[in-house]
């Protein structure tokens, strides 16, 4: 895909064209002696799309990455690209090209033949490495730097080679483990947007773990947020911030606040919530509730507010920060901390007393205490 590098102006119908590849990772589990690092994840990547794997540290995404690239045996499922499965192929055939977590550039090797080490094994004629090459360089815009070795490179000019590399084999499938963990702000935003062009013109199905919830909300199509090994819940960045499937993904993305009570009724849609605080919430939720079941609120900061309603619960205001046009309130309610975000207008108002409701309309998520981690 890489064999025509022309300015991207020029070649508008190459762009129109549906590429890109499927993958599907069928219920796999990998086990590094005792411990179990995935546990029967299943996930499909759509042709050209992008999803975000996200989750802490240790969850297992490098783990999950590094069995489809091949480098890792799973103990139960499979991978498969296009409905074919490929387990049983080494890495090198796989058609999977990966961006490790570090830079893992040969260092006695320059730029190029960083990039020419994965074509060479494939015994490919020397003029057709050469132009290949070429061409994965020129599409991170690294042309100028081919006989750099890598200690002559910046971070952010050593992750580009190591995306040229992992293009120039043409792969399926584009894997990329942390590819930005290392570089400092700015080259961190050049080079997401440099993978999210790449990505684009080539229609390339990419995988792209990251633990920066706003770098996966901003680069993917879906996220798939990963908890000790399984994957919680898939969907596009809005949706997992909007519903939270889980109680660990309503934590994890975005801030959550989160507000013990019982259920005391059904109502309409969901239920009517006396909440631990001193108020009581309707709050929306499909899920199965018994009356009396203990339940957590989780609730974000900008649906609940200030209010003079006797609707509200009490709570004690410590302070109010201006963040951009909003204003982040700083509230205690006995052991509850909660973080409040309103819109900026007028004098803050002073620490103290305060109550605080839901907003109207808001549909915070309802989970039973115990998933609450
Ligand atoms: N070679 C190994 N041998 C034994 N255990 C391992 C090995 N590699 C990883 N683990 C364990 O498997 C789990 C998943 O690790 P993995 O590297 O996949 O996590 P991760 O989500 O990529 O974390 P991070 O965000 O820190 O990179 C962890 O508990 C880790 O300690
Ligand atoms: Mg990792």
């Amino acid at each position: 895909m890489l064999d025509h590098p022309q300015p991207e102006e020029t070649k508008p119908d190459r762009d129109a064209r549906p590429r890109g590849h499927r993958l599907d990772i069928d219920g796999v589990r990998v086990r590094y002696g005792q411990t179990v690092a995935v546990r029967d994840v299943t996930l499909s990547v759509e042709p050209g799309e992008m999803v975000a794997l996200l989750g802490p540290s240790g969850c297992g995404k490098t783990t999950l990455l590094r069995t489809v690239a091949g480098f890792i045996r799973a103990e139960a499922g499979r991978v498969l690209v296009d409905g074919a499965a490929i387990d049983r192929l080494p890495p090198g055939r796989r058609g999977v090209g990966i961006v490790f977590q570090s830079y893992a550039l040969f260092p006695h090797m320059s730029a190029a033949e960083n990039v020419a080490y994965g074509l060479e094994a494939r015994r490919l004629p020397k003029a057709v490495v050469v132009r290949k090459v070429e061409a994965a360089l020129a599409a991170v815009r690294m042309e100028g730097f081919a006989e750099r070795r890598p200690r002559a490179l910046s971070g952010g000019q050593q992750q580009r080679v190591a995306l040229a590399r992992a293009l120039a084999i043409e792969p399926s499938i584009l894997l990329l483990d942390e590819p930005f963990a290392a570089l400092d702000r700015a080259l961190r935003l050049d080079l997401q947007l440099e993978i999210k062009r790449i990505q684009r013109r080539f229609g390339v199905t990419a995988v792209l773990v990251t633990h920066d919830q706003d770098e996966a909300m901003s680069m993917s199509d879906r996220m798939a947020v990963m908890n000790a090994g399984r994957v919680e819940q898939v969907a596009p960045p809005a949706e997992v911030y909007d519903r939270p499937a889980t109680a660990f993904v309503a934590g994890f993305v975005g801030t959550t606040n989160r507000l013990p009570g019982r259920i005391e009724a059904r109502d309409g849609a969901g239920y009517r919530i006396r909440l631990d605080a001193g108020a009581t919430v309707a709050v929306e939720s499909a899920r199965g509730f018994d009356t009396g079941a203990r339940v957590v609120v989780c609730a974000r900061p900008e649906q609940l507010a200030l209010t003079e309603a006797a609707e509200g619960f009490p709570a004690r205001l410590r302070q109010s920060l201006p963040l951009g046009p909003a204003l982040i309130h700083d509230i205690e309610c006995g052991a509850l901390e909660l973080k409040l975000h309103a819109a900026r207008h007028g004098a803050p108002p002073a620490p103290g007393p305060v109550r605080i409701g839901l907003l109207p309309g808001a549909t915070p998520a309802l989970f039973p205490e115990g998933e609450t981690t």
